[in-house]
C-alpha cells in the first residue's frame, strides 16, 4: 500500500465533502431553512472521516516520521502548518455544533449566520489544506524521505487500513457520498 497516494486520494473525497457543505450554504442563503440534521451529518464525517481517518494517519504516521527524519523545515511546516490547519478545522466544527443547538433552541439570523460562516470557514480551509498538503508537505515527504522510511509509512498505513474503525468509517462515508447529488 502506498501511504502518500492513499492520502491523496482520500482528498478527492474531502472535496466533495466540502463541496456538498458549500452548496447547502448557498442554498439557505438562496432561502432553503436550515435543516440541522444535515448540517449534524457533515459534522460526523468531518470528524469520523476527515479529521479521524485522514488526519489521523497524517499526525500518527506520515507527520510523525517527516517531523523525526526531515529536520527543522520539516518540523515548521507541519507544526505551523498542517498541524495548526488541522486544529483550526476542529474549532470550526466546535463552533458550528453550538450554532445547530442554537438555531434548534431559537432559529435566529445570528445563529443562522454562525452555521453558514463555520461551515463554509471549514470547507474553504480544507480546500486551501489540501493543496498545501498535495503541493508542498507531500511532494517534500515524496522526494525526501529515504526509501526504507517511505516502506514503514506504507506498512503503518497498511495496519491502520485495517482496523475495524477504519473499516467501518470508510464503509459508511462511502455509502453516504454515493447518495449525494454532487
Ligand atoms: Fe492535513
Ligand atoms: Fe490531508
Amino acid at each position: 500500500m502506498d501511504g502518500i497516494h492513499l492520502l491523496i486520494e482520500e482528498h478527492k473525497n474531502i472535496i466533495k465533502l466540502t463541496q456538498i457543505i458549500k452548496q447547502e450554504c448557498i442554498e439557505i442563503l438562496e432561502g432553503k431553512i436550515v435543516d440541522t440534521q444535515r448540517f449534524r451529518e457533515f459534522i460526523h464525517f468531518c470528524r469520523e472521516y476527515a479529521d479521524q481517518h485522514h488526519h489521523g494517519k497524517e499526525e500518527k504516521i506520515l507527520f510523525r516520521i517527516m517531523m523525526a527524519e526531515l529536520g527543522a523545515a520539516a518540523e515548521k511546516l507541519i507544526r505551523s502548518g498542517m498541524l495548526v490547519e488541522h486544529d483550526l478545522g476542529r474549532y470550526h466544527m466546535n463552533e458550528l455544533e453550538k450554532a445547530l443547538v442554537e438555531y434548534d433552541r431559537e432559529p435566529s439570523s445570528v445563529a443562522k449566520l454562525e452555521v453558514i460562516t463555520n461551515a463554509s470557514e471549514y470547507a474553504s480551509l480544507l480546500k486551501r489544506h489540501i493543496d498545501k498538503e498535495d503541493n508542498v508537505a507531500f511532494a517534500f515527504a515524496g522526494r525526501s524521505l529515504p526509501q526504507e522510511l517511505i516502506t514503514v509509512v506504507n506498512r503503518e498505513t497498511e495496519e491502520f487500513e485495517v482496523s475495524p474503525q477504519a473499516m467501518e468509517t470508510k464503509r459508511q462515508f462511502k455509502d453516504w457520498l454515493s447518495k449525494q447529488s454532487l
